[in-house]
């Protein structure tokens, strides 16, 4: 952390930012180490983060704030794993495995990969929750630990410790509670200052737009994709981020074991469908950026490895090098936890599905128990809801649309009544959307899917 500045005067810094200037990176450095040593108080860095929201910060104050964060705490050393090393952060939707068909996929294509995941919160789900479902896996590595499994199988993906940008740690949690989350700056800088910390030479982002996601609308998602790939260039990484749809749940599962389940089947078949596409086009920007492929060559490379089955073995091995039950990979039905009920939702009509919305539907699976409303709360790894269609799929009256998985009828009972309402039906199918909006690469922006 930079040295404090002498004679720091938070009211004074405040005001500052109150009256939209620019905040120096000594006063940014001086202000946050002051509110970890507790020479800034509560009250102060609170207004400061609330002016900071009103009045905005500049990108250059965004960038300081990244590296302060960075070095508040250690920082991870990948310099001995052999290949490019590579780190994947998505902004959190629902039904998102993505990052479990990425880390094997890359790993099969010569990059090293190092993911720090989180846990899921509200309607969104995380990565570490899947990862618990499977009986064994230990997401709770040291550094040291975390550098043997992913030079030993070429990718680990494990939970963030304590010791690693602390000053974001405290920062986000009063964010929670002051409504200073939505800034488009202080997301960039609490996203990127872990990314920078974990150590990877590239970076790919996927920033979610949609009902689902963070930030509703294509362009402000675009726009905080263009600052983080910004930041992450500044600090000498290669960056890029993809725009990709979260207006409906990613993939069909949505609860840990479930959505194991349904990345382990995904990989045991040729690629197909949404979650499938988005993972691709992720791991795609990866292998460009990392690797110096044309996008044409990393998607071949990529559908390779997930069609000869290399993808799913990888998988498997990272999972037994943490600890996990590998012969999930083989059948995973029968090494993962199951609900005691699993109940059908029929459709109520027949017609062309023309909506899914992916909070609402993830705010069911996380009331079933497979999310959590505070931090700290324990989830079920056994429920949640399978959808069993897209926007754009036509159904018969009375078919399935999801599959509600429960601990018991009277939960499972609320939980389907709840989707027959949200999944809506109409006369027309909409036209299906490419999941991937946008990329941003080197700070050129650009509309649509990813040239292959
Ligand atoms: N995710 C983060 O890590 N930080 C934010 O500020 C928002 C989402």
């Amino acid at each position: 952390m930079t040295a404090p500045v002498r004679g720091l005067r938070p009211a004074a810094s405040i005001g500052r930012k109150r009256d939209g200037h620019e905040l120096t990176r000594e006063e940014l450095a001086a202000f946050v180490g002051g509110y970890l040593d507790g020479s800034v108080s509560e009250g102060q860095m609170g207004a400061m983060l609330m002016a900071g929201v009103l009045r905005g910060f500049s990108e250059a104050e965004a960038f300081a704030l990244t590296e302060i964060l960075a070095q508040s705490g250690e920082q991870l050393d990948l310099s001995g794993l052999a290949g490019p090393t590579v780190d994947k952060h998505s902004t959190g939707g629902v039904a998102d495995g993505t990052t479990l068909l990425v880390a094997p996929l890359l790993a099969c294509c010569g990059a090293t990969v190092v993911k720090l995941s989180g846990r899921g919160l509200g309607h969104t789900g995380g990565t570490l929750d899947k990862l618990e479902a499977i009986p064994g896996m230990n997401v709770a590595l040291d550094h040291a630990e975390m550098l043997r499994v992913a030079g030993e199988v070429g990718c680990v993906v494990a939970g963030q410790t304590e010791r690693l940008v602390p000053a974001d740690r405290a920062l986000y949690a009063l964010r929670d509670v002051t409504g200073t989350v939505e800034s488009p700056a202080l997301i960039a800088s609490s996203v990127m200052s872990k990314k920078l910390a974990a150590g990877a030479g590239t970076i790919v982002l996927d920033v979610k737009a949609g009902d689902g996601a963070f930030m509703a609308g294509e362009d402000e998602a675009g726009a905080l994709a263009e600052l983080c790939v910004s930041i992450g260039e500044r600090a000498g990484r290669r960056c890029s981020a993809l725009v990709t749809a979260m207006d409906e749940p990613l993939g069909h599962a949505v609860g840990g074991a479930l959505e194991v389940a349904e990345v382990v089947e995904l990989l045991s078949a040729p690629p197909s469908g949404r979650l499938a596409e988005v993972a691709l086009a992720l791991a795609t920007e990866a292998l460009v950026s990392a690797r110096s492929m044309s996008p044409s060559e990393a998607h071949e490379a990529l559908v390779g490895c997930w069609t000869s089955g290399d993808a799913l073995d990888r998988l498997g091995h990272m999972i037994e090098e943490q600890g996990g039950d590998a012969r999930v990979c083989a059948d995973p039905r029968a090494v993962l936890p199951a609900a005691p009920v699993a109940r059908e939702v029929p459709a109520p009509a027949g017609g062309a599905v023309t909506s899914a919305p992916a909070r609402a539907i993830g705010e069911v699976a996380a009331d079933l128990g497979s999310g959590r409303a505070h931090k700290g709360d324990r989830v079920d790894p056994a429920v949640g809801v399978e959808m069993r269609v897209e926007v754009g799929d036509v159904v018969a009256a009375g078919a399935a649309i999801a599959v509600v998985h429960a601990r018991d009828e009277e939960a499972a009972e609320r939980a389907a009544s709840r989707l027959a309402h949200l999944v809506t039906l109409g006369e027309e199918a909409p036209v299906r959307r490419c999941p991937v909006r946008r990329h941003v690469r080197s700070g050129r922006a650009g509309n649509g899917p990813p040239s292959r």
